[in-house]
């Protein structure tokens, strides 16, 4: 029964997480808080306050949050459900037709972002690719953390490219930082040389989390498998690593020689990303680096020199440096 005025914040929180775990919600009290926090369109640390000193919800947010917790239950998204997703020190917009970011993505972006002050310290100045860009992520954490940067992003999915294109004008409004944004097939986006309005050899970085999935490898998570585009999920092909493949071409086309490629890709495929960076024979220094939580998430390589084959890399044998 509610109480005159509200309900209580703890009963709230404690039926809702108790709702959601039921409902196999991997984090269920962090889930309830974040909705409560939501329907009171407030913080979860305000939320906790709340609940430490009993003051009631009012009907009406307590009512927003049952039906918000209902639709958490139902593996709705918790991201969809809020309409943001954190990535870095961003707020994205997200919700139905966008991938949603994840944090394993951060680092990813993170060697983008030493890789583009790296450009930065040598000559002033660098151009960075975010292929296969979704929400616009991993292209805005690199514009508002390397503000001496040019950034451009594609993606191919209309849905996504709106999300990506509401981030990009919220991010420009709030900070001043500019992402150069295409729809097209990253695999042939950007295609020429400078003088013709292309971008061949020009970038010092290319990053990108393309949809890599096999088609075998249907997720498990319901918000995952019914919620994030499949266009996002699937990278064509037995493996999954037919765009993963077209994009690493693009890069090779895309980048300079020294200019550094980053791409994640799931923890059994390292050994095959690795191969197909390779069989490109565009590349040195290809290498596996891990998430936060110590996983193979990401290849990473340096565009070689096409005169000497080693990008002006440092090696072992003394002729240049090989790590971004
Ligand atoms: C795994 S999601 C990653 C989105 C974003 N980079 C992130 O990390 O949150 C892959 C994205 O690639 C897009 N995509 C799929 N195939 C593409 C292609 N051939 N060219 C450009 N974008 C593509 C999907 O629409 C989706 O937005």
């Amino acid at each position: 029964m509610s109480e005159p005025g509200g309900r209580a914040p703890g009963d709230l929180l404690r039926r809702a997480a108790a709702t959601l775990d039921a409902a196999g919600v991997a984090s269920p009290r962090a889930d309830a808080e974040t909705l409560l926090a939501h329907a009171l369109r407030t913080d979860r640390g305000e939320v906790r306050r709340l609940a430490v000193l009993g003051r009631p919800v009012p009907d009406a947010a307590a009512e927003a949050f049952d039906d918000l917790v209902a639709r958490r239950a139902a593996r709705v998204p918790l991201q969809h459900l809020t309409g943001t997703a954190p990535f870095r020190h961003l707020e994205l917009a997200v919700g139905p037709g966008v991938f949603v970011p994840r944090p394993e993505t951060e680092q990813v972006a993170q060697v983008a972002i030493d890789a583009a002050r790296a450009a930065v310290a040598r000559s002033g100045a660098a151009v960075v690719v975010d292929l296969c860009t979704g929400s616009g992520a991993i292209a805005l954490a690199v514009a508002t953390e390397v503000p001496a940067a040019t950034v451009h992003a594609v993606e191919l999915d209309a849905d996504a490219h709106a999300w990506a294109a509401r981030n990009v004008a919220a991010v420009r409004e709030a900070t001043g930082a500019v992402v150069h944004l295409v729809r097209g097939d990253a695999r042939r986006a950007l295609a020429g040389p400078v003088d013709a309005g292309g971008l061949d050899a020009a970038c010092d970085v290319v990053v990108s989390n393309p949809p890599y999935v096999p088609p075998d490898a249907v997720p498990r998570d319901p918000e995952v498998a019914e919620h994030d585009p499949a266009v996002a999920l699937y990278g064509l092909g037995a493996d999954g690593l037919e765009v993963p493949r077209g994009v690493t071409a693009a890069a090779a086309r895309l980048l300079r020689p020294g200019g550094v490629y980053v791409m994640e890709h799931a923890e059994v495929q390292a050994a095959a990303a690795r191969a197909a960076v390779e069989a490109t024979g565009a590349f040195v220094g290809v290498r596996t680096a891990q998430d936060l939580t110590g996983r193979d998430r990401m290849v990473v390589a340096v565009r070689a020199d096409a005169t000497d084959g080693t990008g002006g890399a440092e090696r072992s044998d003394g002729r240049g440096r090989l790590d971004p």
